[in-house]
C-alpha cells in the first residue's frame, strides 16, 4: 500500500459476559493501543475502534445464571470492561457498544443491502433443536466433538482447540448445553451467506496478495479453511435476544452475532465521527486507509473470511490491511478460563498493584503470545520489574534526575567537547525511533520494546561507564557534558517509551519537564531534545520493587481458586442422598437394641464374594452374623474390632447360614464401607446404644 492517508484500527468487541483478564489485554488491547499510541505519535489520522459485543447466546445463559436479565448483564459488564481499559491507558477514540441505537440500524441496513441484492440464499433446514428446552441449539448451546480435531468438548460454532469454525450440525455426538438432552433435527428457515462465492476472491486477496506480510499463524488457519472447501453459512438464528432480522417473515429470528458484531466496528467508527464533527466514510471506505484488525486467534476466520466475504458481498468497504492475531496467553501453565476463575482479572490487579498499571504492559508485552502461546507467570512478571524496569530504565531516570538537581539545581547543563562515546550514544538514540518504530509496523511489539529497553541498557551503560558522581570531583566540564547526553537519553525513552508505558511515560515527562508534544520523528533530528538550561521538574521514582510477599499472594490466590475448583467438581460428583425416610415416633426407636460388640471370628462365605461369616461377642452371648462386607474388608483385618451392633432385628438364614444380627454401617467418600465404630475407651461389649 502506499503511504496511508488514515488509520482504521479496530481491537475484537469483547463479550459482555465477564469481565476482562491478563489474556484479552495481552492477545488485543495492549498491541492495538502500542499501534494507535505509535500512529498517533507520528502525528497519523487515527482511529482507534472497539466497542462490547453484546448479543449471542453467551449473554442470556449468563443471565440465567446470575438470575438477572440479559440487559443487567449487558450492562454490568460493559460498564465493568469499559472502567478497566480506561484503567490500563487504552486509547480508544471510541468505545460503543452493539446494543446502541445506531449499531442497530447500521447492522439492520447491511442486511437488508445483501439482501436486496439477493446476495443471500434463503433455505429451510434442519437445525438441531432441544425438545426438552423446547429451543433451536445453535452455536454455543450445543457441544459435541469436533470433526476435524477429536476434540471432545467443541462449540456449535467453533472448536476452541483446533480454531475451526463449525456448523451445530457438524458435531459428532452433540449435546444441549441448556439440558443435556440430545438433539433432534427441525425445520427452521434461515438466511445463508455462499461463502463458496468468494472463494477466489478470497485465494487472490490473502493466499496471493497478503502470502508475504500476513503472519504464519493467520495465514495458515485461513488457508487450510480456504482448502477444505467453503460452505453457505447461515447468517441468523432462532433466538429471542439479538437484533431482530429486518426482512418480513422472519419472527423469533435474530442476526447471528458474528454477522452483527464485526458490523460493530463499523457503528463505532460512525458514532466517533459524529461526535468529533468528522466524516466517518472515508475510515471505511477509502482506498488510502489502511484497516488493521487486533484479535485472539479464536477470531481468525471471522476477520479473515467470513467478515471480508460480507464487505466484499456489500461492496463499498475497503479490507483490511492485516489482521495480526495472537495465539493464546496461558497463566501459571493452565489455559485462562473465565468460568473456572483461572485468571488475574484487571480490576483485581489494580486492587493488589495499585497505579503499576505499566508493570502488567511491560510484562504482557514482554511474554505476549505473538507467533505461539505463552505462559504468564507471577515470579517472571516480578522479575521483569525488579530487574528490569527498576533495575534498567528506573534506575538510570533516577540518577539523570537526582544528580541533574544536585549538581546543577535541576538546570540542563551547557555540554563541553564531546569525545567519540559521547557522539556515539547520541547517534545511537538517535536510530531508536526507526529501529522500534519498525517492529512495530511489522507488528513485533515484544522485538519493539525490547528495543526500547536496550535504549534505556544504553544509558544505563553510559552513566555507569563514565561515572559522572566520580568526575564531578575532578572535572566539572566533563561531568557537564556527560549530564547532558544522558539527560537527552531520558527525554528521548520519555517519548518513545509512550506507546509501551504510558503513565511512566507521562511522569518522566514531567520529572523532565518535557514538552508534552514533543513527537516520535524529533528525536532523530536532534541532540538537543532538551536545551541547555531548560529547568527539568522534581524526581520522583517511577518503579517499585515488587517483594515476594505480594507474589506469594497472588500464588495463594490462584491455589485457593484450584481447590475451589476442586471441591465444586467433587461436590458435583457425590452420589445422590437418599430422601429422608418415613418419621417414626419414639417407642419405635426404642425398639430397637443397639449394642457394642467385638469380632472374634470371621471368614469368608463359600462361594459368595460379598459375604463374610462373623462370630461377635455380643457382651450377652456370642452369636453369627452373616455381613454383606467382604468387598471391603478381609476376614484378618477386621478381628477383634468393635463395631454397633442390631441384637433383636428376628433372624435371617442367608446360604444356609442363620445370621443373628446387624452390624451398623455407612460408605465412606469412595464407596468403601465403614464400621460405625464406638471408638470409645473403655466401653464395654453389651454395652446399648441410645
Ligand atoms: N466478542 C468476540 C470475542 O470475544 C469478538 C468479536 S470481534 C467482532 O471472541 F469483530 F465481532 F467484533
Ligand atoms: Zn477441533
Amino acid at each position: 500500500m502506499v503511504t496511508p492517508k488514515r488509520y482504521t484500527i479496530t481491537a475484537a468487541l469483547p463479550y459482555t459476559n465477564g469481565p476482562i483478564h491478563i489474556g484479552h489485554l495481552a492477545g488485543v488491547y495492549v498491541p492495538s493501543d502500542i499501534y494507535a499510541r505509535y500512529l498517533r505519535l507520528q502525528g497519523k489520522d487515527v482511529a482507534f475502534i472497539c466497542g462490547s459485543d453484546e448479543h449471542g447466546v453467551a449473554i442470556p445463559m449468563k443471565a440465567k445464571k446470575e438470575g438477572i436479565t440479559p440487559q443487567e448483564v449487558i450492562d454490568k459488564y460493559h460498564n465493568i470492561i469499559k472502567q478497566s481499559f480506561a484503567d490500563f491507558g487504552i486509547t480508544f477514540d471510541n468505545y460503543s457498544r452493539t446494543s446502541a441505537k445506531i449499531h442497530h440500524e447500521t447492522a439492520s441496513e447491511f442486511f437488508k443491502k445483501l439482501h436486496s441484492e439477493g446476495k443471500f440464499i434463503e433455505e429451510v433446514t434442519e437445525q438441531l433443536y432441544d425438545p426438552e428446552a423446547e429451543q433451536f441449539l445453535a452455536d454455543r448451546f450445543v457441544t459435541g466433538t469436533c470433526p476435524k480435531c477429536g476434540h471432545e468438548e467443541a462449540y456449535g460454532d467453533q472448536c476452541e482447540k483446533c480454531g475451526t469454525s463449525l456448523n451445530a450440525t457438524d458435531l459428532i455426538n452433540p449435546k444441549s448445553t441448556i439440558s443435556g438432552a440430545v438433539p433432534i433435527l427441525k425445520k427452521t428457515k434461515h438466511w445463508f451467506l455462499p461463502l463458496e462465492n468468494y472463494e477466489a476472491f478470497l485465494k487472490q486477496w490473502i493466499l496471493v496478495d497478503h502470502k508475504k506480510d500476513w503472519k504464519p499463524n493467520v495465514y495458515g488457519q485461513v488457508k487450510s479453511w480456504i482448502d477444505d472447501g467453503l460452505r453457505p453459512r447461515a447468517v441468523t438464528r432462532d433466538l429471542d435476544w439479538g437484533i431482530p432480522v429486518p426482512v418480513e417473515g422472519a419472527d423469533g429470528k435474530v442476526l447471528y452475532v458474528w454477522f452483527d458484531a464485526p458490523i460493530g466496528y463499523i457503528s463505532s467508527t460512525k458514532e466517533w465521527a459524529a461526535r468529533e464533527g468528522k466524516d466517518w466514510e472515508p475510515y471505511w471506505k477509502s482506498d488510502d486507509t489502511k484497516l488493521v484488525h487486533f484479535i485472539g486467534k479464536d477470531n481468525i476466520v471471522f476477520h479473515c473470511v467470513i467478515f471480508p466475504a460480507m464487505l466484499k458481498a456489500e461492496g463499498s468497504y475497503i479490507l483490511p490491511d492485516n489482521v495480526p492475531a495472537n495465539e493464546f496467553l496461558n497463566l501459571e501453565g493452565n489455559k485462562l478460563s473465565t468460568s473456572k476463575n483461572w485468571a488475574v482479572w484487571l480490576h483485581e490487579y489494580l486492587e493488589d498493584f495499585p497505579g503499576q498499571q505499566d508493570v502488567l504492559r511491560y510484562t504482557l508485552t514482554a511474554t505476549a503470545p505473538e507467533t505461539k502461546d505463552n505462559d504468564f507467570t507471577w515470579k517472571d512478571f516480578q522479575a521483569r520489574n525488579n530487574n528490569e524496569l527498576v533495575a534498567i530504565f528506573g534506575n538510570f531516570i533516577n540518577r539523570v534526575a537526582v544528580l541533574t538537581h544536585k549538581y546543577y539545581e535541576g538546570r540542563v547543563p551547557q555540554p563541553a567537547d564531546f569525545r567519540d562515546i559521547d557522539t556515539q550514544a547520541l547517534e545511537q538514540m538517535k536510530a531508536y525511533p526507526a529501529v522500534i518504530g519498525s517492529s512495530i509496523e511489522r507488528y513485533r511489539f515484544r522485538e519493539a520494546q525490547g528495543e526500547l529497553m536496550n535504549l534505556a541498557r544504553l544509558g544505563n551503560k553510559y552513566l555507569a561507564d563514565e561515572e559522572p558522581w566520580k568526575t564531578i570531583k575532578t572535572d566539572e566540564e566533563r561531568t557537564k557534558t556527560v549530564m547532558y547526553v544522558a539527560l537527552q537519553i531520558a527525554a528521548a525513552l520519555a517519548v518513545l517509551s509512550e506507546p509501551f508505558l504510558p503513565f511512566t511515560s507521562g511522569k518522566l515527562k514531567s520529572i523532565l519537564n518535557l514538552n508534552p508534544d514533543v513527537g516520535w520523528d524529533a528525536i532523530s533530528k536532534t541532540t538537543s531534545l532538551l536545551q541547555t538550561q531548560h529547568q527539568i521538574g522534581e524526581a520522583a521514582l517511577l518503579f517499585s520493587k515488587i517483594e515476594d510477599e505480594q507474589i506469594q499472594q497472588q500464588l495463594d490466590k490462584l491455589e485457593a481458586t484450584k481447590a475451589t475448583n476442586k471441591t465444586e467438581t467433587n461436590n458435583s460428583e457425590k452420589p445422590k442422598l437418599m430422601p429422608q425416610k418415613e418419621t417414626i415416633n419414639f417407642d419405635d426407636f426404642t425398639k430397637l437394641d443397639m449394642r457394642v460388640g467385638t469380632i472374634i471370628e470371621a471368614e469368608k462365605m463359600p462361594k459368595a464374594d460379598k459375604l463374610l461369616v462373623l462370630k461377635v461377642d455380643t457382651g450377652l452371648d456370642v452369636r453369627t452374623v452373616v455381613s454383606g462386607i467382604a468387598e471391603s474388608f478381609t476376614p484378618e483385618e477386621i478381628i477383634g474390632k468393635q463395631v454397633t451392633i442390631l441384637i433383636n432385628l428376628a433372624p435371617r438364614k442367608l446360604r444356609g447360614v442363620e445370621s443373628q444380627g446387624m452390624i451398623l454401617m455407612t460408605e465412606n467418600a469412595e464407596g468403601k464401607l465403614v464400621f460405625l465404630n464406638p471408638d470409645v475407651d473403655g466401653v464395654g461389649n453389651g454395652m446399648t446404644i441410645n
